[in-house]
């Protein structure tokens, strides 16, 4: 049996993409999970292929960019699981819009999904997790995080913003056994995002995101004991570090 079995997970942005993949991968660990997305066709379709490998889900359709409906769906999640093993704050919205063409409601919506929500959600498993003796947060972040790209305006000082989150709670989380990481993908991915967003030269060599996986199974039973915490990881090279797996 799998050393996850029976834990609960919560992962934003479940409905497609990386998100999608992840949902599978803990669904195949035995995770109970809380699956949140603001696609709502899609996250049920995504539901009932984690109940078809044998797996317990609560899926809740939410607009993560809405401050009180971020804050109730992450109750009604841990009402019905209990404190998370790990949190998964993936989900993301990336218009490529330059100074000029944005406006505020339109950044703020950007921003709030990636950055507010991260708080909202981390600040609601915080206590849970402290209770339970520990716990992972993990953020998807991305090369944005940490340098600029034209047109980002939005996305990428919310993927900053989310950096600068991850290195504070992982020094708040410390005594209590919660370790908070970031991770970018580190490898081109087929995703809806990729599909609108990369050049056709990435789009050459993407690979599924699926191979993605074994990194955020193991992100899912990290504390901050285990001495990882505070980092900024990339899954591709966990990944194939952890299934021994040679390049490409
Ligand atoms: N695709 C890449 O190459 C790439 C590169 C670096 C980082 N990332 C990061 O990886 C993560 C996953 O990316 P992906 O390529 O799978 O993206 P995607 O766009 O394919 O999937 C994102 C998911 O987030 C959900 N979402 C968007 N807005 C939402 C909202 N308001 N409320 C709730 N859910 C919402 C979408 O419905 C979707 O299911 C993101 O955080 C992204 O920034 C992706």
């Amino acid at each position: 049996m799998h050393p996850l079995n029976g834990h609960s997970a919560i992962v934003t942005g479940a409905a497609q993409g990386l998100g999608y993949a992840i949902a599978m991968a803990y669904a195949r660990a035995g995770l109970r999970q809380v699956l949140l997305d603001v696609q709502a066709q899609r996250l049920h379709q995504v539901a009932a292929a984690v109940r078809a490998l044998g797996a317990e889900c609560l899926p809740l359709v939410v607009d993560l960019s809405d401050a009180a409906a971020t804050g109730a769906a992450v109750a009604q999640g841990l009402a019905q699981y209990g404190p998370p093993r790990v949190l998964v704050h993936n989900a993301a919205l990336l218009r490529e819009r330059s100074l000029l063409e944005i406006d505020l409601a339109g950044w703020q919506m950007e921003v709030n999904i990636i950055l507010q929500a991260a708080f909202i959600l981390s600040q609601a498993v915080w206590q849970p997790m402290i209770d339970a003796g520990g716990g992972s947060i993990v953020y998807l972040s991305s090369g944005s995080g940490i340098k600029g790209f034209l047109k980002e305006v939005a996305y990428c000082p919310a993927k900053h913003g989310q950096e600068g989150l991850m290195k504070v709670l992982a020094l708040e989380g410390e005594p209590f056994n919660i370790a908070v990481n970031s991770i970018t993908p580190g490898a081109p991915i087929n995703t809806p995002m990729s599909a609108s967003n990369y050049p056709p030269e990435l789009k050459e060599r993407w690979i599924d995101p699926e191979r993605l996986t074994p990194a955020f199974v193991h992100l899912a039973q990290l504390s901050a004991a285990d001495g990882i915490t505070g980092q900024r990881l990339n899954a591709w090279e966990l990944s194939q570090q952890l299934t021994g797996a040679g390049p490409g």
